[in-house]
């Protein structure tokens, strides 16, 4: 069985002020029974860490190196060794703003991997893929060259964010997002068995708020989301994390 996981990205939002959302988090949630995860911004990683009680942290991106002159960059290692224990990786904002490759994507997975981190992959097709009947191709593609062989169900959550999604208000039909989700389930099958394919989880993110993610929740191979703006007021996030904690 795989865990439900609720997942937070805050983006570049927050200021220490802002971790008050945090802790209402984590006295409201001191032993659930859904995985919780929140990705506040960097410089917050470290603060975060010492007081998430049962939420795990995690950063939004990191480095494929393990130090060195990259003005600007952290490492994984750097992410670990500020308490986190997990990362996003691939984006679809890193992707467009910082051009990031699914092989850059890859590369950052194994250094965080390396680093002991969980890697959260993130695929999504634009409005043009999708309309042009390309949306299973583009996830084909992104899959295969971002998630590294060295894939456990321990080490990467899959999201799928179509990009169209993201900050719209807009969502896929659940039958849509169902389509996808069990294509990628169906993909990690073939290239690392039934059971590692089995066990990766794969969230839905794009527009999960507390009045759609109850339905979101109930579709095949949906094992979680990947939430921005409504995590980023407890009330709204304790929402969605309690219809996972309803539908598992
Ligand atoms: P929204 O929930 O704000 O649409 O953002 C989704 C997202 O990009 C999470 O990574």
């Amino acid at each position: 069985m795989r865990r439900k996981l609720a997942a937070g990205n805050w983006k570049m939002n927050g200021l220490r002020a802002d971790l008050a959302e945090l802790d209402a988090l984590a006295s409201r949630y001191e032993a659930p029974e859904v995985d919780i995860l929140l990705c506040p911004p960097a410089t917050l990683v470290a603060e975060a860490c010492a007081r998430s009680g049962a939420i795990s942290i995690g950063g939004q991106d990191c480095h494929s190196g393990q130090s060195g002159a990259h003005t600007g960059d952290i490492s994984a290692m750097m992410l670990k060794d500020a308490g986190a224990g997990a990362v996003i990786l691939g984006h679809s904002e890193r992707r467009e703003d910082h051009e990031e490759s699914s092989e850059d994507v890859r590369a950052k997975a194994l250094a965080a991997n390396a680093a002991g981190l969980m890697c959260v992959i993130c695929l999504g097709e634009s409005l043009e893929q999708r309309e042009a009947a390309n949306t299973l191709e583009i996830i084909g593609g992104q899959l295969s060259a971002s998630v590294p062989d060295t894939a456990t169900g321990e080490n990467l959550v899959i999201a799928y964010e179509p990009i169209w999604a993201i900050g719209t208000g807009l969502v896929p039909s659940l039958d849509q997002i169902g389509e996808v989700h069990d294509f990628i389930r169906t993909q990690l099958e073939r290239r690392f068995g039934a059971g590692v394919g089995r066990s990766v989880r794969l969230l839905y993110g794009g527009s999960v708020k507390p009045d759609n993610a109850a339905d979101i929740f109930a579709v095949s191979n949906v094992d979680g989301a990947l939430v921005g703006g409504a995590s980023l007021k407890s009330g709204d996030f304790s929402a969605i994390i309690d219809a996972l904690n309803d539908s598992a």
